[in-house]
């Protein structure tokens, strides 16, 4: 994928609740194909703050059958790029974006007659709607069941759309609503999405075993406690998809064994490509990950969150061997292929040789 930065025009801010919007952008002919996107991917944009640029990550909340280019903003607490979002980004306005990218992703075919099944917390509805809206439309065979978790009714982003594919599709598409703090006359269908919650799901509205693909996008907790009750059904991880925004940090246990393995880095060599462009780098365990130390070195390697979670650092390793610390972003596959998250890892020998040219 390119990792250039593009400047967009914001053709339309909708409010969706009240501490969330959808943004659409107008794509001009020339980045048509830059930006087509699959199901369930993301954007990363960037913008300077007081002098400090500021990257993030947002998934698509549209099929991409449907012809526009639009993702949901929750504004978070304290968060200054959501808040900005949601209270100061206007129509014509320009911002600055990444193409679309992210692994969050099926592989859709229209002869298939699947089972899907959609966990959604929160802002978590993003990408699942993204998949769910696609589903529907390409699969003509295919049924998708979405359990979707909020605070109270007030929160629930893409209410009216998801109603209204409801009464589109009534025989492919079911719809079941968790809230936190309004009681419902069925018990349980109050409360959080949480293992308790997944497990009586998992028995009395669906059977795992006929569910094609999970897609799961929430909280941690929330997508841990899925993730749980599906491993203990015998699901096997090909059938659970899970998108994960944000990580807590790590604990002091894990920090310790990462600051130890950067010490014992200090000074590994190690070729970096980007953009056809070949540097040497010697790790400075002072720059902590490999990424920072690239970008150091004047190579623009991209990244949004820094976290292990967006996957926007992604590179190959063609040779020798690196250590992640923490690994949210990729999958089994991924890794198998060669790829890590640089803003994670550390190089455990001489020679590490790695390409953001992927
Ligand atoms: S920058 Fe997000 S995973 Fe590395």
């Amino acid at each position: 994928m390119s990792h250039d930065f593009h400047t967009l025009r914001v053709a339309e801010v909708k409010r969706e609740t009240p501490d969330a919007v959808s943004v659409r952008f107008d794509l001009p002919a020339a980045l048509r194909e830059t930006f087509a996107f699959k199901a369930g991917q993301h954007l990363t944009f960037r913008r300077d703050f007081a002098g400090e640029e500021v990257r993030r990550n947002y998934s698509v909340c549209v099929s991409p059958s449907e012809g526009v280019l639009k993702i949901g903003v929750k504004k978070i607490a304290g968060g200054v790029f959501s808040g900005w979002v949601n209270d100061t980004l206007k129509a014509g306005d320009e911002i600055e974006v990444m193409a679309p990218h992210g692994s969050f992703c099926w592989s859709f075919d229209a002869k298939a007659q699947r089972e899907y099944v959609g966990f959604a917390g929160g802002s978590g509805i993003t990408p699942v709607l993204s998949l769910m809206k696609t589903a529907l439309a390409t699969e003509p065979h295919s049924r998708f069941t979405l359990f979707y978790g909020n605070r109270n009714s007030v929160g629930v982003m893409f209410l009216e759309e998801i109603a209204a594919l409801k009464d589109r599709y009534l025989d492919r598409l079911s719809v079941f609503h968790f809230l936190e703090e309004e009681e419902e006359e069925i018990d349980l269908f109050n409360g959080r999405l949480d293992r308790a919650k997944t497990d009586e799901i998992l028995s009395s509205l669906i059977s795992a075993e006929s569910v094609d693909a999970f897609f799961i996008c929430g909280p941690g907790p929330m997508m841990d406690a899925i993730e749980e009750a599906l491993a203990a059904r015998g699901v096997e991880k090909s059938r659970i998809l899970i998108e994960r925004f944000t990580t807590g940090p790590l604990s002091a246990a894990q920090a310790a064994a990462a600051r130890a393995l950067e010490e014992k880095a200090a000074g590994l060599k190690m070729s970096v490509t980007l953009n056809g462009r070949r540097v040497q780098v010697a790790f400075d365990p002072e720059k902590h990950s490999i990424l920072d130390n690239v970008r150091a070195a004047g190579l623009p390697a991209p990244f949004a969150c820094k976290g292990g979670v967006c996957a926007t650092c992604r590179a190959k390793v063609t040779a020798g061997e690196v250590q992640m610390k923490v690994n949210y972003g990729l999958s089994e596959q991924e890794i198998a292929d060669g790829f890590v998250l640089t803003c994670q890892a550390t190089p455990v020998s001489e020679g590490v040789t790695l390409t953001y040219d992927v």
